[in-house]
């Protein structure tokens, strides 16, 4: 965990020109809007990976109020210029500062990849969530394009190169089924999966407008070839 905290520590100032770009701002648009709808609108919200707080910025403008949580201080501190009236932690995903039936929504994008103990992680989430609470978690899925993203990661460690993500960080990427699986043994009742984005913004152009068009048909009819899945739940009431 130390080695994503300094690596997330040391790319924080150049994290979010990578959503700067036309492509970048829709493909993390499009999965930031894919999560809003499996959470309540203006309810109050915890963001675990919260990174620079896109997902807290977001949620914010629909009425709701957030908080984020990050390993990395670097992540943390850009979060805090982002939205100064949200509060913003450094902590990690498997041991969550906050009582118990805390938060109405909880949300983790492209960040559970990356927490060596998922089970622990959910415990720790559904706690924190009040009776009723939703949950939406989007992370990389295992598909015919990522599978090799690991193994690419640590070679391009090995050879010095730099970027977002780079690096031998153990990640691990899901398939629905054990999404589906991790939720409900936590506890998590209504629980499904979806999976969400095509047009990865790392495409070039014009493979990316035709991805973009592509989608909402990859998403309904071929969802295997998306990049992420999204799994949502519910702690049930008491
Ligand atoms: C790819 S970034 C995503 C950030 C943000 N959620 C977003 O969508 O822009 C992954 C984030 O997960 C954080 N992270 C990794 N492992 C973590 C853990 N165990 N607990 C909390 N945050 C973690 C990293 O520090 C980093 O900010």
């Amino acid at each position: 965990m130390k080695k994503v905290q300094q690596h997330y520590d040391e790319i924080a100032e150049v994290y979010d020109r990578r959503y700067d770009s036309r492509r970048g701002r829709y493909y993390h648009g499009h999965i930031r809007d894919h999560v809003m709808e499996y959470l309540p609108k203006g309810g109050f919200l915890l963001d675990v990976g919260c990174g620079t707080g896109l997902f807290v910025q977001r949620y914010v403008q629909e009425e709701g109020q957030a908080v984020g949580i990050d390993i990395s201080p670097g992540m943390v501190r850009h979060g805090r210029k982002r939205c100064p009236d949200c509060g913003f932690f450094v902590g990690t995903a498997d041991a969550l500062p906050f009582r118990d039936d805390s938060f109405d929504a909880l949300a983790s994008l492209l960040a559970f990849s990356y927490v060596p103990d998922p089970e622990a992680t959910l415990d720790e989430c559904y706690r924190v969530l009040a009776p009723g609470g939703r949950i939406a978690v989007c992370t990389l899925s295992r598909t015919v394009f990522t599978s090799i993203v690991p193994f690419i990661y640590r070679m391009g460690e090995r050879v010095g190169l730099k970027g977002v993500g780079v690096g031998n960080f153990d990640e691990h990427y899901y398939t629905n089924a054990e999404m589906e699986r991790l939720f409900c043994d936590a506890g998590f009742e209504d629980v499904t999966t979806s999976r969400c984005s095509f047009a990865h913004l790392k495409l070039i152009e014009p493979i990316f407008t035709l991805a973009r068009k592509a989608e909402p048909f990859i998403e309904r009819k071929l969802p295997y070839l998306a990049y992420n899945v999204c799994a949502s739940g519910k702690k049930p009431e008491e």
